[in-house]
């Protein structure tokens, strides 16, 4: 949830680091700091706000040093607050740390530092760290040593990065990531290979429990126990031109109209993985699907599509709720876990639960390098390129598409994808873009409640297109299956409320045009998402006809997703990076 980053080299570090920042903010960003080391003292500037922000009113980019450390935070244990912003120090200032993840055993540690004389100044977990490795250190100084005791110490899960005013950076990491940039002359500790991937594409990905220590010699890498274990070094991939906004507003905005792309992108894989994924799932007896926020979504629609059409069971599981979900799972069992990121905790701990019990893993994510991708049995990428923006788009779409692509094969075509067909159909859709917008000004003035109703495949859409206003523009929003109106959400309905009503031609409408009469009965205004004109919509999103109607979702979550985006402008909110929210959750 915070992005840390650490880099030592032979040029001054402060703009490199607040540049990685900036690349690493959606990670978190209520507040920012970086400490340097320059004539042998440790300096450390922190404040509240985003990384433009913070470096506009403290100069961090103008600080001294030539090696250095940095954070963005999203706050868990202690207010949004200067004194709680890392980096933080020990006791004499020889050391800082910056942190990401919960230790979750820091108030007993925090006690026995106390007791031996250590002065804290935060209310962080974090700040135990650098007082642990203080004490370790001062014995002997001996940093690998101080890193063993210290992480031997440590209960949760952590990524950090510590600077000493000797000039070295140690790193270690157990259920964070945490990757390491070398380039001719500079190292990079990071969160996200986004932190460094403007500087060099060489990447070293720490295994679970390794530690790094970096100095003027080089980078070299043991296990807790201290064992040196050697990793290769992978290139790259990700065009850096990716992470810019263009001519766009927005990421947000710009990664909405990616999607004409990404839905085609994501259904050209290997042959041989893309086989081996699919024999996989062939030979499953028993299937969960699970991910969070929007890729549950997804999940949704895979276990509606596989069981209808590979006439097997695939459950859905919400990646939160796995571990109490575990009693059918066993050899036989296959677990597809599909995640933007591959970082989510929820999914990795669903995953790790899921191989301890004997299931096989199958992963789709955006990011080839992530966590999830590496530790899975097959993983498949849906190949967006950055998703910058915390509310999912591309990576939605890129997912169901991916996901359509894998059931229409294994099942000998029965769902009849064609990827040119939906980028065509998408590219018909956001040339609307601004009859949507002109449709938020005239409808949303002093809404505070949005239904989205939907049936079978269309509910996993109601329930995205709410999971987008509540992210995007702060509104309550909440998705229901139609049929479920009368057994309690009808009587919500009144004059005060607008119902969105997803109502393509396909098996679901004449259905769902009673659920519409049922509403607009108690007075609500509905906006229709249809081809199909009628005059009980008060306002109507036209979608393109399609001949194989099992692809309507794909399209219409697009006018969704860029209603909630005007709705985030008029309710001046950043769509880019909502209040409260990270898009990588790497805490449980
Ligand atoms: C966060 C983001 C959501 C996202 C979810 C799952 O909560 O704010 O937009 O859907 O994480 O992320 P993942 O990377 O696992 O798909």
């Amino acid at each position: 949830m915070c992005s840390i980053i650490g880099i030592l080299s032979k040029d001054i570090v402060a703009p490199a680091l607040v540049e990685s920042l900036k690349r690493m903010e959606y990670r978190g960003y209520d507040s920012v700091g970086i400490a340097t080391l320059s004539t042998n003292k440790i300096s450390v500037r922190k404040g509240i706000g985003k990384v433009g922000q913070v470096n506009s009113s403290l100069n961090l980019a103008g600080m001294e040093g030539f090696v250095g450390i940095g954070h963005t935070r999203w706050a868990t244990h202690g207010g949004v607050t200067e004194y709680n912003a890392h980096p933080h120090s020990c006791c004499t200032n020889n050391i800082a740390v910056v942190h990401n993840g919960i230790i979750e055993n820091y108030l007993s540690l925090k006690e026995e530092l106390v007791k031996k004389g250590h002065i804290f100044r935060s209310e962080t977990d974090s700040e135990v760290i650098a007082h642990l490795l203080e004490e370790y250190y001062n014995t002997g100084k001996d940093i690998k040593r101080a890193m063993m005791e210290t992480v031997n110490q440590l209960e949760g899960s952590y990524a950090f990065v510590a600077m000493f005013a000797n000039g070295t950076l140690s790193c270690a990491r157990l259920d964070e990531p945490l990757v390491i940039g070398i380039s001719d002359n500079t190292y990079y500790a990071s969160s996200d290979v986004l932190g460094f991937l403007q500087y060099t594409d060489q990447a070293i990905f720490l295994d679970n429990r390794d530690m790094a220590i970096i100095d003027k010699a080089g980078v070299s890498i043991v296990n807790f126990s201290g064992e040196p274990g050697t990793r290769s070094i992978t290139k790259v991939a990700w065009e850096l031109a990716d992470a810019n906004k263009g001519e766009f507003a927005h990421y947000t905005i710009k990664e909405i109209f990616e999607q004409r792309i990404s839905v085609k992108a994501a259904t050209y894989q290997d042959e041989h993985k893309i086989k081996t994924f699919c024999d996989s799932i062939v030979s499953a007896n028993n299937i969960l699907v699970t991910g969070s926020g929007s890729s549950y979504h997804t999940s949704l629609i895979i276990s509606m599509m596989g069981s209808r059409f590979l006439k097997k069971r695939f459950e859905p599981v919400m990646a939160s709720e796995f571990q109490y979900n575990m009693d059918s799972i066993d050899k036989d069992t296959v677990i597809m876990a599909i995640s933007q990121s591959g970082e989510t905790a929820d999914v990795l701990s669903a995953t790790k639960l899921a191989r301890e019990a004997g299931a096989k893993i199958l992963s789709i994510v955006n990011v080839q390098t992530s966590s999830l991708a590496r530790t899975a049995d097959v993983s498949l990428s849906i190949k967006s390129g950055p998703e910058i923006g915390v509310a999912a788009t591309k990576s939605f779409t890129g997912q169901v598409s991916l996901a359509y692509a894998i059931l229409d094969r294994i099942s000998g075509g029965k769902i009849g994808f064609d990827r040119e067909v939906i980028s065509d159909k998408i590219s018909k859709m956001l040339a609307q873009q601004e009859s949507i917008e002109r449709l938020v000004n005239i409808t949303m003035p002093k809404v505070n409640d949005i239904y989205l109703l939907g049936r079978s495949i269309h509910f996993p859409i109601a329930l995205e297109g709410a999971l987008k206003m509540k992210e995007l523009a702060y509104v309550h929003a909440e998705g229901i299956a139609a049929g479920e109106l009368k057994h309690g959400p009808l009587a919500l309905m009144d004059k005060n409320a607008v119902v969105f009503v997803l109502n393509p031609d396909d098996r679901t409408y004449s259905d769902m045009l009673s659920s519409a009469y049922q509403v607009k009965a108690r007075g609500a205004k509905i906006i229709g998402i249809s081809n199909v004109p009628n005059d009980i919509y008060d306002a109507m999103i036209e979608i393109p006809k399609i001949d194989n109607d099992l692809l309507y979702p794909l399209i219409e979550i697009i006018p969704l997703q860029l209603f909630s985006y005007y709705l985030a402008l008029q309710n001046n909110a950043n769509p880019d990076f909502p209040r409260n929210l990270a898009k990588s959750v790497t805490v449980r």
